[in-house]
């Protein structure tokens, strides 16, 4: 007998608890929303009904305990815009490259040297964005015989002398603005896939 009660209270309990499963369009049981729900503003959610949590209100303004916007901001969103002329940064804390698309802009770009480290994998890497990017002008091994030299004369061959002694950071502004007959590839390739590729460019040329 007892066994049976056992059972029986065992089978409520769980299925008791089971209801409180989250799950498809249902939420699920909280316990201690409060514990959940941040009184502070949180920066990447938000909340906009006004109402949304009354039924756990210890508020006394009247507004649901979930509710969480800033009615300052715009679109009563939670994170601050950025002030203007912020300009982003990419992971390496990098700031865009502002070499200016002439004469001068390429005679001082010649004296950057790439902030990337010449490892193995950087260069397979570079190998690879070649191939992408350049492969089908300037030819596998850069002597400007691609697929595309064929009908589009005037190809540069990377490897011959007047083009051997240019520096990476030559190599990174062409590829950022084009030369000459060259289109500029900055919009397709991302600086530090620019340097990685003016890396390889220098491989190639040993
Ligand atoms: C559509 C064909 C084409 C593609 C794609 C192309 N190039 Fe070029 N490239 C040229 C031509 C044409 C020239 C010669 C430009 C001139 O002297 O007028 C040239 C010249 C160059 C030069 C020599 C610049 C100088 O100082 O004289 C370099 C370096 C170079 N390309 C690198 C690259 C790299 C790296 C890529 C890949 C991101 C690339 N090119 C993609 C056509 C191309």
């Amino acid at each position: 007998m007892r066994y049976i009660l056992l059972l029986i209270v065992g089978i409520s309990a769980a299925t008791f608890l089971a209801g409180c499963k989250a799950g498809g369009d249902n939420p699920g049981k909280e316990y201690a929303p409060n514990m959940y729900h941040s009184v502070a503003y949180e920066p990447l959610s938000q909340i906009t009904d006004k109402d949304a949590g009354t039924w756990v209100n210890a508020l006394d303004n009247g507004r649901g305990e979930y509710y969480n916007s800033n009615e300052y901001n715009p679109f009563k969103i939670n994170l601050r815009l950025p002030a203007s002329n912020t300009v982003r940064r990419n992971a390496h804390g990098w700031l865009p490259y502002r070499g200016t698309n002439d004469t001068t802009g390429l005679r001082l770009a010649s004296k950057i040297v790439s902030p990337l480290e010449a490892t193995p994998a950087l260069l397979a890497q570079g190998k690879s964005l070649f191939e992408i990017n350049c492969k089908h002008c300037h030819g596998a091994k850069g002597a400007g015989d691609g697929k595309v030299a064929d009908k589009y004369p005037g190809v540069a061959n990377l490897t011959g002398d007047a083009i051997k002694g240019v520096t990476e950071g030559h190599i990174f502004h062409v590829i950022t603005y084009g030369k000459g007959l060259m289109g500029a590839h900055g919009s397709q390739v991302s600086e530090e896939e620019r340097w990685k590729i003016a890396r390889y460019v220098k491989e190639l040329q040993k």
